[in-house]
C-alpha cells in the first residue's frame, strides 16, 4: 500500500477512537498533559510560543493557552489564509480570537503578523504520532508547510492522547517530524536517527 493510502486508513481509525471520548475524559486528560508541558525546559526557555486552539475531538489546549497568555511569553496562533495556507499572528487575550469558517478559533486579522522563524516552541496537533516523531495530520499539509518555515532551533512538540501514539506513521519527503510528543502519561523524546 502507498503511504498516502495508509495515511487515509489511519486517519479514519484514529479519528473514530478520538470521537468516542466524553467531555470529562478529554478535560481530565488535558489537565495532566498540560502540566507535563509547562515543566519542560524547552517550554520554560521559550520566549515566543505557537499554540493552536483545539477543536472537535482533539486533546484540549485551553489551559495551556490560558497559562501562556498570563505568562511573560509571547503567544502566537496560526490562521488559514484565503489560499488555505498558514499564517501566524500574535494574540494578547482570548478576545483576539474568533471562529473561522471551519469553526476553529483563530486570531483576528488585526493582530500582528509573526514570521514563523521567530517561534521558539511549536505545539503541533496531530491525528497520530509514532516514536520516531513522524506525524499524521488532517491531510492538507497545513502544518507541514508551516513547520517547513520554522527556525532549525525551534522545538516541535506533538500533542495528543496516548492512543494517538502508534507503531508507525508512514512519511513522505514533505513530512516534518516533531522532536518530542506529549501525552497525558508521558513525554516521548525522539532520539536523533
Ligand atoms: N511544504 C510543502 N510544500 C508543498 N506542498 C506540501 C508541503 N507539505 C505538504 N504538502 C502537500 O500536502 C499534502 C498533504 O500532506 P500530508 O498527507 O503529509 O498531510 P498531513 O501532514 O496529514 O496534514 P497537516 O500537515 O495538514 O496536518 C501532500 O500531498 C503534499 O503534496
Ligand atoms: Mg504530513
Amino acid at each position: 500500500m502507498k503511504p498516502q493510502e495508509v495515511k487515509v486508513r489511519l486517519r479514519e481509525e484514529l479519528k473514530n477512537l478520538r470521537e468516542s471520548l466524553s467531555p470529562a475524559q478529554r478535560e481530565a486528560a488535558a489537565v495532566v498533559a498540560e502540566a507535563k508541558i509547562i515543566h519542560l525546559s524547552s517550554w520554560q526557555k521559550a520566549k515566543v510560543v505557537c499554540l493552536y486552539a483545539s477543536f472537535k475531538g482533539e486533546l484540549p489546549t485551553t489551559q495551556l493557552l490560558q497559562n501562556l497568555l498570563s505568562s511573560k511569553k509571547r503567544c502566537v496562533l496560526p490562521k488559514v489564509n484565503a489560499d488555505g495556507l498558514p499564517e501566524l499572528y500574535e494574540i494578547k487575550s482570548f478576545q483576539d480570537l474568533e471562529l473561522s469558517s471551519l469553526e476553529i478559533l483563530e486570531p483576528k486579522i488585526n493582530c500582528p503578523r509573526i514570521n514563523p522563524t521567530q517561534i521558539d516552541f511549536f505545539l503541533v496537533p496531530g491525528i497520530g504520532f509514532d516514536r520516531q516523531g513522524n506525524r499524521l495530520g488532517h491531510g492538507s499539509g497545513f502544518y507541514d508547510r508551516l513547520l517547513a518555515q520554522a527556525s532549525p532551533s525551534a522545538f516541535l512538540l506533538g500533542y495528543g492522547y496516548d492512543f494517538q501514539v502508534v507503531h508507525a506513521i508512514p512519511h513522505e519527503a514533505h513530512d516534518i517530524a516533531v522532536h518530542a510528543v506529549a501525552t497525558p502519561t508521558q513525554i516521548i523524546n525522539i532520539k536523533p536517527a
